[in-house]
């Protein structure tokens, strides 16, 4: 059993979007996964996963709330997978889901505002006991400015963390299809599709395979 966790200093990046998309790529695969909500003001990830359930869509993701971490370890063992969506704070309950990840992905928009408090989590979150290493930045909701795009990419390197090479970019489409229960590749666009497949298949291998 794997954990993949998406946490993060600031608000709406992508976390709880980027879990389900994650989510979706690996019950595709056969993979049992499940999506652990941590976020229990929102509950995105269960709201989401019921609304696929009642739209009949295939495969079905189960998703639970937890509101510790004791609670999650108890009720896990049976899944390959388990994808945790936090809340748009770092507080302990972050610090202690990341020593428990495999993998601890920190989505981030483009910009300097962006890009300042995720690197500062990651420099607090690398020096802590048993996370180390795991982290790895998204660039997510990314525009078409290939130049900050690039830009954004430097910073990350020079501050010495690792970036996912897909991008997650921003189109309005990804929204609708989260509203009726479906996620990144599994868009009506073939558009939207395509510039979902990358990043999919990039967060689950990673998820997947130890490094
Ligand atoms: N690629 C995208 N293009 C356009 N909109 C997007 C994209 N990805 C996510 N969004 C939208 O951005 C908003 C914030 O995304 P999301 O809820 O995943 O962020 P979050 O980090 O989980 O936020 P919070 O910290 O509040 O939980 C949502 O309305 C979502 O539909
Ligand atoms: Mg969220």
């Amino acid at each position: 059993m794997r954990i993949a966790s998406f946490v993060g200093q600031k608000g709406g990046v992508g976390k709880s979007t980027l879990a389900r998309v994650l989510a979706v790529a690996a019950a595709r695969q056969e993979y049992k996964v499940l999506l652990g909500d941590f976020d229990l003001e929102q509950l995105s990830c269960i709201e989401w996963s019921a609304t696929r359930l009642r739209n009949g869509i295939e495969p079905d993701v189960e998703a639970r709330a937890f509101k510790s971490l004791k609670k999650l370890r108890k009720s896990v063992q049976d899944f390959d997978l388990v994808v945790v969506d936090t809340r748009g704070l770092a507080d302990e309950l972050t610090t202690d889901i990341s020593q428990e990840s495999d993998v601890i992905f920190l989505p981030t928009g483009t910009s300097m505002d962006d890009l300042r408090p995720t690197l500062a989590l990651a420099r607090r979150l690398s020096k802590t006991r048993k996370i180390g290493n795991k982290i790895v930045l998204v660039l997510s909701k990314v525009g078409r400015s290939q130049r900050l795009l690039e830009t954004a990419k430097e910073t990350i390197a020079e501050a010495g963390f690792e970036v996912l090479d897909s991008i997650w970019p921003e189109r309005d489409g990804f929204q609708a299809d989260l509203d009726i229960g479906k996620a990144g590749s599994e868009a009506h666009n073939t558009y939207l599709r395509e510039a979902a497949e990358s990043i999919e298949s990039d967060l689950l291998h990673i998820a997947i395979n130890p490094t």
